[in-house]
């Protein structure tokens, strides 16, 4: 190749990523991209203006540039809902641990326990569950007759292996610790459920959850230390 067509390639080079910048100059002029301030729904569990979701989103690729943007992102992780961070993990890890919680004494928290308050969190259960007697399996077994029931047992529904092979009974303080973070208590089950954190809530919830039979399942005995 002489000299001269060397020249020649060595323009058209330079020319089309001349033409390069010169589109992507004009393109965002000409477009300008809106990003909604305010998420447009609310994840469970996600404290909604602490992270920028659309700063967030529009940094994605160079997320990682600054100490700021990290922390953003960190942050916008750390909110996640447990079962997606869950279903995201890579080669089964179990998603981290949860500090441990003290159990309460049920003899006493649960008669004591805001039933009308537990009623309300229960609405965000009757989306996969029914729990009057006799009533359908839906995305998630009925639970008529659940405290006191051994685990993965109501007819007619298809439990995942990790439920089936938990084994047990679901007694107050199984139900207390699974609804608290359904995916790291029985890691592999299928409720997609984030869980509900506030022990009081938990507390509230089974309170209603003794109506859930033809007669309220006895209390357990009080523990020693739960007297007060
Ligand atoms: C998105 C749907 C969904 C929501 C919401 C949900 N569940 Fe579930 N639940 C399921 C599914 C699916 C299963 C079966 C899990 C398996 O087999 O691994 C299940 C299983 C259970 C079990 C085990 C039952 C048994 O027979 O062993 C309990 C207890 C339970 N859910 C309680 C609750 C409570 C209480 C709430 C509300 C605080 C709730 N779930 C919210 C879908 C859901």
């Amino acid at each position: 190749m002489d000299p001269q067509e060397m020249g020649k390639f060595g323009v058209a080079i330079l020319g089309s990523l001349a033409l390069v910048v010169i589109c992507n100059f004009v393109g965002s002029e000409v477009v300008q991209v809106q990003y909604p301030e305010r998420p447009a729904y609310q994840v469970a569990g996600m404290n909604g203006p602490d992270v920028d979701l659309a700063g967030l989103r529009r940094s994605w690729p160079q997320a990682l540039a600054s100490d700021a943007d990290r922390a953003k992102l960190l942050g916008y992780m750390h909110n996640m809902p447990r079962t997606i961070s869950a279903s995201l993990a890579v080669e089964g890890g179990a998603p981290a641990a949860l500090a441990e919680e003290t159990l309460p004494d049920f003899a006493s928290a649960i008669p004591s326990a805001d039933r009308a308050a537990g009623e309300l969190v229960a609405e965000r259960c009757a989306q996969c569950h029914d729990w009057s007697k006799g009533g359908p399996n839906r995305i998630g077994p009925n639970l008529f007759g659940l405290i006191g029931r051994p685990r993965a047992a109501h007819e007619g529904f298809n439990y995942s292996t990790a439920m089936q092979s938990k084994g047990g009974t679901w007694t107050y303080d199984e139900i207390f610790r699974y609804l608290r973070s359904p995916a790291r208590y029985i890691p592999g089950n299928k409720m997609a459920f984030a869980g509900v954190p506030h022990a009081s809530d938990r507390l509230n919830l089974i309170a209603f959850m003794r109506s859930w039979a033809d007669a309220p399942a006895a209390l357990p005995a009080p523990t020693a230390s739960g007297h007060r």
